[in-house]
This record gives C-alpha cells, structure tokens and sequence, in this order.
C-alpha cells in the first residue's frame, strides 16, 4: 500500500508551517505558560489550527491529534502533529526548531515528516520506502561504540517531579561517549539519528506528536528503536532510544546502569 499522496502533502503542509515559524520570528510573538517552565506562543497555536484545516480539507475521514489543542482520531488514520517542536529555543530566538507530522494508520505509522526552516531541511519517510532529507537517502551512522559516540538527550518542562532522574542517565552517558548534545527539540534529535549527524538520542516522558515522525525517520533510515529495556516503542511508552542500531545495546545498558 502507497502512502505517497499522503507523505506529500504532509511535506507541503509541514513546508508552509515553517514559513509560520520564520514570520513568527521576524515579527515577534506572545508567550503563555501553560505550566512551569511550559511555554507555547501564539504561533503555535496557529501552526496547528493551520495544519488541523488542511488536513480535514485534504483527508476528511482522517483523525487529527496536536499539541496544543489536542482531539481524538476515529479508529484507523490519525495525523499527530507538534506545531513547534523546541518551543522554547524558538521564544529564546535560538534558530532549532521544526514541525513534526506524523501519519498514523492502525496505530502504525506509516509516514513521518519533520521540517526545520531555518536551514530549509526537509527530513521525510514512509513506511517500507527510506527516508531522505531534501531529496537525498538517510543513512544512520556506523559508529560502533558508545566510546565514539554523540549521542543528545532532553528534559521534559517538569523535570523535578519525574520519577526517573535523567540526570543520572546524563552523567553516565557523558562519562561513557565522545560528547553530550541537548538541542531542545525531540524531533530534530530524532532526525539528526537519522541524518548520522547523531549517535543517538533518548529521552523520557516525551509525547507521540515529539516522537512519531522522528521514529518512522530513523527506522527507515537503518536505526533501532525501543523503549529504555528494550522493548518496542510505539509512541505512547515512558522513554524513547534511538539509535543507529549498532550501540542500541549499549547504550541501554549504560542507561540501565544509571537507573
Ligand atoms: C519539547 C522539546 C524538548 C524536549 C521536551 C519537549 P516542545 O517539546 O522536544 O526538546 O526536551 O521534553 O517537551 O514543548 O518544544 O514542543
Ligand atoms: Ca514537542
Ligand atoms: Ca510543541
């Protein structure tokens, strides 16, 4: 089954999303706290209204799932779409942020597309078909070892009421590979993985409209994902792992021993 009719209109959504980004930055913005350390502006929320439009025009029968308005999909097809991810470094003006859709059909995703505008990066994929950035095919890295390793992680806005403390996992990973990287959007991260631009990533307490996309990318890209034990990551788990397959081991190991 094809989903290229649908993977390209996610890629000319996500691409007219980013121009919202870059006005946004251009022209200023208003800031609201939806919780401590929480922000969402006014752009967001206009990314997502824009982005739920087009697609209940192009594909009424289809679910939506954002962000900042939430909503609930019918059995079947849903598209999950973070309207900015890195919402924070978008408000701070530092220039690392995208949108991330993501297409659902059974509770598989079946495409993924993350749009970063200031470097004009289109990563993309669809289930069975690859992923490409601009064009071009994804490979992940084939770094062997942790020790050679750049591997980002990231902090959910409420990051002293969690349960786990990922800075354990921090500092254990630190200690174990080449570099540390905290870019502050979960998608970008995933898409790095899936460029070899990154190692790998892992983070806890993320939502499906962070992770989804970023999971297709790195996937067809000849990653491994999985939750922090090891078993499969569908979007909904406590934790992501991502990495280019090869130091997956590893690096759970590494993380389990900091847990
Ligand atoms: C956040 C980013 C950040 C991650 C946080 C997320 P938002 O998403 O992905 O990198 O560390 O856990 O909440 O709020 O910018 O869409
Ligand atoms: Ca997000
Ligand atoms: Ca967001």
């Amino acid at each position: 089954m094809s989903y290229d009719l649908e993977q390209r209109a996610a890629e000319a959504i996500a691409r007219r999303a980013g121009k919202m980004i870059l006005e946004g930055m251009r022209q200023g913005f208003d800031v609201d706290l939806k919780g401590k350390n929480d922000l969402v502006t006014n752009v967001d929320r206009a990314i997502e209204v824009f982005c739920r439009a087009e697609f209940e025009t192009l594909f009424p029968n289809d679910g939506f799932l954002g962000e900042e308005f939430g909503g609930q999909g019918p059995e079947g097809r849903q598209w999950v779409v973070d309207p900015i991810d890195g919402t924070l470094n978008f408000a701070q003006g530092i220039p690392m942020s995208c949108v991330s859709i993501a297409l659902l059909d059974s509770g598989k995703v079946v495409v993924g597309v993350i749009y970063e505008p200031y470097r004009d990066e289109l990563f993309s994929a669809q289930i069975g078909q690859g992923a490409d950035l601009n064009g071009q095919k994804l490979n992940t890295s084939s770094t062997e070892v942790v020790a050679d390793a750049v591997i980002a992680t990231g902090f959910p806005p409420l990051k002293t009421t969690e349960d786990e403390d990922n800075l354990e996992c921090f500092a254990a990973v630190t200690r174990a590979s080449r570099g540390l990287r905290r870019l502050g959007s979960a998608a970008l991260d995933l898409a790095y993985v899936a460029a070899g631009r990154l190692d790998a990533f892992w983070e806890f307490h993320l939502n499906p409209w962070d992770t989804l996309a970023g999971v297709l990318l790195v996937s067809e890209a000849g990653g491994a994902v999985t939750d922090e034990r090891g078993g499969p990551y569908s979007g909904f788990e406590n934790c992501v792992v991502a990495t280019n397959g090869l130091i997956q081991d590893e690096l759970l190991d590494t993380l389990q021993s900091a847990l």
